[in-house]
């Protein structure tokens, strides 16, 4: 079992980084180190994810600094203010759709950032002989889309071949070669865990879930790309996030651990599901929400199916996932009905403009 202090959790005011810190602070009775999330706020960063623990723990145990992982000199100055001893590095730029009409800002944030990130942690963490020390970790959390895309049949493993097709898995492939190319370099303790498709609480409604509860909420249209028969593997944020504090713990140094829901659901198939929770909770006539479903052009180079084979993690670590699928989409949904100015709020911003312009209104 690794000591960990002083953790910096980049993008900590995104989906899952604030959940993660959630866990920690609120779910972890063990855990009693500090924690630095360290987060540049773009359009899918908002500190209001964090607020009950700022009440909590800020300025004792949870410390927020607004900056950018592209920016060293920032960074390294984290590491002597906080005595930082490990990283988890969640910030990133993250939805497929906005990679493939802006790659550039993906390969700014998910491949120069964890560089510079890493460039940093060689230095601070390096022994006065030049050695690196040892007691410390650095997580780097990437996707099972690294590994491309798989027909109707099999699983990845943590030894799949890596052969990314978006701007957003090619820069997250990208970067994990980078965080275990200075660990075999430099020597820097490093863990890397590749997660399939997550859900829950505080995730950005420009995500398949998200946006599907908000626009039957709103009685909008509910766009299906191509056929909507592609498949992905889900699981409940928390979950997740359990796994990440399983490796970062207890995994080896300079392993991978693939993280999945061994869940996997047609795109068409979830949405009735949603389509039933979300009408039986708030008593709208299921057969209307049915009539909104538009099948729209597909994304390109639209990966077909998704699917995580989880043993090395569940077999070497003891991690099996806990919440049911349809117990964590009803708290899902409970969490979006009760959130309502949560979601006005994100709406005000960047995210409507944006799509504005590429989408028209939807
Ligand atoms: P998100 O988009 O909700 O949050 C990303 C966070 O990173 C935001 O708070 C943002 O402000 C911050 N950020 C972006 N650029 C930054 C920069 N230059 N400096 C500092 N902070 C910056 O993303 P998410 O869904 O929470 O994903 C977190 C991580 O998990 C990502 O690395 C993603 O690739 C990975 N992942 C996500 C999923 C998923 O289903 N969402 C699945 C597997 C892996
Ligand atoms: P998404 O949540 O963007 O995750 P990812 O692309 O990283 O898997 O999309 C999940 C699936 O849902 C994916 O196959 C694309 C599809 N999708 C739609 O059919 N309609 C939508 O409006 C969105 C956002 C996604």
């Amino acid at each position: 079992m690794r000591k960990l202090n002083n953790i910096l959790v980049t993008g900590g005011a995104g989906f899952i980084g604030c959940n993660f810190i959630h866990l920690l602070l609120q779910k972890t009775p063990d855990f009693f180190g500090r924690i630095v999330n360290f987060d540049v706020l773009t359009y899918a960063g908002n500190l209001a994810n964090l607020a009950d623990i700022d009440l909590e723990f800020g300025g004792r145990r949870y410390f927020f600094e607004h900056g950018d992982i592209c920016d060293r000199r920032f960074t390294e100055a984290l590491f002597t203010k906080y005595d930082i001893d490990t990283v988890v590095h969640f910030a990133a730029e993250s939805h497929v759709d906005r990679s493939i009409f802006c790659p550039g800002i993906f390969v700014k944030t998910n491949v120069f950032g964890t560089l510079a990130l890493l460039d940093t942690v060689r230095n601070a963490w390096k022994n006065a002989d030049g050695s690196m020390r040892d007691d410390v970790l650095f997580h780097h959390i990437s996707t099972d889309e690294v590994f491309g895309s798989l027909n109707d049949t099999g699983y990845f493993t943590e030894k799949t071949a890596y052969c990314p097709h978006s701007p957003y898995s090619a820069s997250k492939a990208a970067s994990d070669h980078l965080v275990f190319s200075y660990h075999h370099t430099y020597e820097i303790p490093v863990t890397l865990s590749n997660c399939s498709n997550n859900y829950g609480p505080y995730q950005f409604p420009e995500k398949f879930i998200p946006l599907m509860i908000l626009n039957i909420l709103e009685k909008k249209s509910l766009p299906i790309y191509g056929n909507g028969k592609n498949i992905r593997d889900w699981l409940y944020v928390e979950d997740h996030n359990r796994a990440v504090w399983l490796v970062m713990n207890k995994g080896k140094s300079g392993s991978s651990y693939n993280i999945g829901g061994e869940n996997e659901w047609e795109n068409i198939a979830l949405l009735y599901k949603l389509i039933e929770i979300v009408s039986e909770k708030i008593g709208l006539d299921k057969d209307s929400v049915l009539g909104t479903i538009v099948y729209v052009k597909d994304r390109s180079g639209h990966d077909w199916r998704y699917a995580i084979d989880c043993t090395k993690i569940k077999s070497e670590l003891d991690w099996k996932q806990s919440v049911d699928f349809e117990k964590g989409l009803s708290l899902t949904v409970d969490w979006y009905l009760s959130h309502m100015e949560w979601i006005e709020n994100i709406r005000s911003g960047e995210y409507t403009r944006w799509l504005k312009r590429n989408y028209g209104s939807r």
